[in-house]
């Protein structure tokens, strides 16, 4: 005010009047920013409540839920066919993994043409069919964003490799390398790759490196040149427009490279993904993204944050940047192995999985989201790596990991079988895989002699990203019906005549109808999503205990992580109150203070 006045006495009446208006509009704006910022009432404790935020959502891998003509790949009018059992199991939002056009050497995730369906998945008939069944049974369904790289098949590549002077040569990372005296050429730096070996391969047509964070055939793009940022919002309008309700951002910290892209030191090297992601231009990106393209959707984005640490999370998803709405932190799902080539599984201790669940509750804002989840096409099954797949303990532990994947803070995402109890498969020689990381793999530590194959092979089984991959197990017909032929793309799990959905479906006490029982509990209860979280007893290594309270409305959740029976006092003279629901049949010790847990036991009581 100060300085209008001065400078109304002293200046022209042009200058006087250009002052005033940008008055007047800072005045407008600051009070258009007061309507149109959410009313403090309408907050829900303190967050804007969103429809993604109450969520639960279902990954499906397309090539291993459901084959619908019997060439043993998963299709989508297999995925059509289980509409109504994902309905009836209660989640609401739809993850689907690449369904795009794509030569296959990662799983779809090296994708070809953006506006095409895979064609051993349908057509894009099949697709607008998935899409109106889903929209017909009220849920959503979100697709995989692929942007850090596409398939060398791809024609932004094709026409890149072509020339140096190509108009799409920019649209790829190319350097010269470097060139020994003796003619010897290397790489333009140490990078690793995802999938073993150097992240450069030099392309002999043009005489020059191209980098691939992932496979040989993954060419990463190059998001400084402006033409493949608005390629990329192109193709995401292309199926906004047709009706999806958002994505699932791929390696998306990747997008913006290290700069000037020196070498690793050796400590980087300990951890390449760190050192790759969240380069300087990421905010940029990510924010001209959400401006011209996700603010004009009521979309959900969640991004695969990949080398990306927790405090860093709030610099994605924190609501007042408008950049993404949430990220997978992978701590939880990694825990006791790197994120990075061939890692085994090592020890992990329950005291370490409750420090991660509550730094996330601690440095994470209202303004920030959470994700939960144990479970991806890229790890191992949740039962056999954290619980217990004995059969006697199986489907316990599973229900185990659901209580707590559906209670905890944050949008519990599911993948594929777990709602079964599905366990990893019983892998043993090399030709029982499929996945190129593990192909890769052994071609870099056991034919190089670093490492003996019985050691590699007996380490992967536990790691394998095809544990995952498995076909979904749907009954007990041969290849457990998920293909009416008898060549599926990746072999059953034999355990499918015991574990399978419709199996399941009978069975009152099974993993399955506990998993609807839960999310339907989750569905009734705000205080799951919304409500505060504390852990009572972070040290235990035997249970887990913790609150979610909203409100007047506090629940507690007990979970007895192990095969033995224990008897757990609730800290500070807590009692337990009403029980809600149990894994196992249980006297329901309602308002105990004591709580008699069977093996594996979960419990949720409102108190
Ligand atoms: C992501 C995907 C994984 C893929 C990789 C490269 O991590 O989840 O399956 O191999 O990106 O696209
Ligand atoms: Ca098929």
């Amino acid at each position: 005010m100060q300085t209008v006045r001065q400078s109304s006495q002293s200046g022209g009446t042009i200058r006087r009047m250009f002052r005033t208006r940008i008055l007047r509009t800072c005045i407008a704006a600051v009070l258009l920013s007061f309507t149109l910022a959410i009313p403090a009432q309408q907050l829900v404790n303190g967050y804007e409540p969103k429809w993604w935020k109450e969520a639960v959502v279902y990954q499906i891998y397309p090539r291993s839920f459901k084959d619908s003509n019997g060439d043993g790949i998963g299709d989508l009018p297999g995925i059509l066919s289980k509409l109504d059992y994902l309905q009836k199991l209660g989640v609401n939002v739809i993850w689907l993994s690449p369904h795009y056009d794509s030569p296959n050497v990662d799983g779809g995730y090296d994708i070809r043409d953006y506006r095409k369906v895979m064609k051993e998945f349908g057509d894009m008939g099949d697709f607008d069919s998935l899409l109106a069944g889903i929209k017909q049974r009220h849920m959503r369904l979100i697709i995989d964003l692929v942007v850090n790289h596409t398939s060398d098949e791809n024609k932004w590549f094709v026409e890149s490799r072509s020339s140096k002077t190509n108009p799409y040569r920019d649209f790829y990372i190319w350097r010269p390398g470097h060139t020994a005296a003796d003619g010897t050429r290397t790489p333009p730096n140490n990078y690793p790759s995802y999938f073993s070996g150097s992240a450069w391969t030099l392309d002999p047509k043009t005489d020059e490196y191209y980098l691939h964070y992932f496979a040989v055939k993954q060419p990463d793009l190059n998001w400084d040149e402006p033409k493949v940022r608005q390629e990329v919002y192109s193709l995401m309008r292309f199926w906004l427009d047709k009706g999806v309700d958002g994505f699932r951002m791929d390696v998306i910290p990747l997008i913006s490279k290290p700069a000037g892209m020196p070498d690793l030191t050796p400590e980087q090297l300990q951890n390449p993904p760190n050192a790759y992601a969240n380069g300087p231009r990421l905010p940029e990106y990510l924010h001209e993204m959400n401006r011209e393209v996700l603010s004009k959707y009521d979309t959900m984005t969640v991004g695969e944050a990949t080398g990306t640490t927790l405090a860093q999370t709030n610099s994605l998803v924190d609501d007042r940047r408008h950049e993404l709405n949430m990220i997978f932190n992978f701590d939880a799902i990694k825990l006791g192995r790197p994120d990075f080539g061939p890692s085994v599984l090592g020890p992990w201790s329950l005291s370490q999985l409750k420090a991660i669940y509550d730094a996330h509750a601690t440095v994470l804002t209202k303004h920030d989201w959470d994700t939960v989840f144990l479970s991806n096409h890229d790890n191992p099954r949740i039962v056999s790596t954290f619980g217990d797949d004995s059969p006697a303990m199986r489907a316990n532990s599973a229900k185990l990991f659901e209580t707590m994947i559906l209670t905890l803070r944050g949008t519990p995402f599911l993948y594929q079988g777990d709602e079964l109890g599905m366990t990893d498969y019983p892998f043993k020689k090399l030709s029982d895989y499929n996945d190129i990381a593990i192909k890769n793999a052994y071609k870099d530590q056991v034919e190089s002699g670093k490492v003996s194959a019985e050691a590699f092979l007996a380490g992967q089984a536990k790691v394998t990203r095809d544990n995952a991959r498995t076909p979904m197990q749907w009954d007990s017909s041969p290849e457990a019906g998920f293909t009416t032929g008898n060549h599926p793309w990746l072999a059953v799990n034999p355990n499918y005549t015991e574990i399978n959905a419709a199996e399941e479906e009978s069975d009152p006490g099974s993993v399955l109808n506990y998993v609807r029982a839960l999310i339907k509990l989750r569905a009734s209860t705000l205080a799951f999503v919304y409500g505060d979280y504390k852990d009572l007893d972070p040290k235990n290594e035997k249970v887990y205990a913790y609150t979610r309270t909203l409100g007047g409305e506090r629940y507690l959740v007990v979970e007895n992580f192990g095969s033995s029976a224990q008897a757990y006092t609730l800290p500070d003279g807590l009692k337990a109150g009403t029980l809600l629901l149990s894994d196992i049949p249980t006297s329901h010790e309602a308002n105990a203070s004591t709580l008699n847990l069977g093996p594996w036991e979960s419990r949720i009581y409102k108190q």
